[in-house]
């Protein structure tokens, strides 16, 4: 990646993909966001795609991909920001049409915007792209189809890796843990969502901020990881390494002052 090309950041409009957006606009790279629901981001530079853009047509894709690369130039780096939850249900009553949803956009819809991405990048020999995964991916739980997805999101994010090595484009992963965005705030207040719990297991004892997990990407396209390809960061306030100490008793509080 470099600051003379665009960087393409899906589901741009809230949440994660936002809060990178913003980010990599205010170091002032050109940025462009996608989102199917798509709505300008206050305060930053930057550039809205106006037309909804669904990362699970692989019409909409290949044509908005060529339109936004014939009015920006040419994409340089790419986050695969867009998803969905998963919906929690016993496994009995997982309905296939929402399988299918899930499975569509969170993992279909990345490999293909990073196809049509980083096709043209290996060919120009020059390009970053980071998927965002989900420590769902790595764990288990009962959301049957998005930890399906998202594990198959870490797995394409090697494959890709290996694919375009040679040809000058890293693709690496990150894996939040449980992040503040408006979506989850909104289940929390709702009563559907328990803020303690989410917390508790995190060796941080904490929610993740949507920056930070911009923070992990920014780096991740940056050359500052240009020796870094096919890996799957979490960014999880130690979820992974704590969750496992309930078995135990629990994580130790800090010592006393
Ligand atoms: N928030 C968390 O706790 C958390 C944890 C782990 C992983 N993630 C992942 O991070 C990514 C971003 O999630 P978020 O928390 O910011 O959610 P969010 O709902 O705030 O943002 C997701 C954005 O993607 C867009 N989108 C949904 N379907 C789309 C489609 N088919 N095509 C294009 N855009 C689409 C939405 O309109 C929205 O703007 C997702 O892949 C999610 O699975 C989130």
């Amino acid at each position: 990646m470099s600051a003379d090309g665009t960087i393409l950041v899906t589901g741009g409009s809230r949440g994660i993909g936002a809060a990178t957006a913003s980010l990599l606009a205010d170091q002032g790279h050109r940025v462009v966001i996608v989102d199917i629901a798509p709505e300008p981001l206050a305060g930053t530079n930057a550039i809205l795609w106006p037309a909804p853009f669904d990362v699970a047509s692989e019409a909409a894709v290949v044509t908005g991909v060529a339109d936004i690369e014939k009015a920006h130039g040419p994409i340089t780096g790419l986050v695969n920001a867009a998803g969905v939850f998963g919906k929690m249900h016993p496994i009995e009553r997982v309905r296939m049409e929402q399988w299918d949803r899930e499975v569509n956009i969170d993992l279909r819809g990345t490999f293909l915007v990073a196809r049509s991405v980083g096709v043209a990048m290996a060919k120009r020999r020059h390009g970053a792209i980071v998927n965002v995964a989900s420590v769902a991916g790595m764990t288990s739980g009962p959301i049957h189809a998005y930890t399906a997805a998202k594990a198959g999101v870490i797995q394409i994010t090697q494959t890709l890796a290996a694919e375009w090595g040679r040809a000058g484009v890293r693709v690496n992963a990150v894996s939040p843990g449980f992040t503040r965005t408006a979506m989850l705030e909104a289940g929390i207040a709702s009563g559907a969502l328990d803020k303690e719990m989410l917390a508790r297991p995190t060796a941080m004892n904490r929610l993740v901020e949507p920056m930070e997990v911009a923070q992990a990407i920014a780096w991740l396209l940056s050359p500052l990881s240009s020796g870094v390809t096919g890996i799957n960061l979490p960014v999880d306030a130690g979820y992974i390494a704590g969750t496992s100490w309930a078995a135990y008793g629990g994580l130790p509080d800090a010592p006393a002052n």
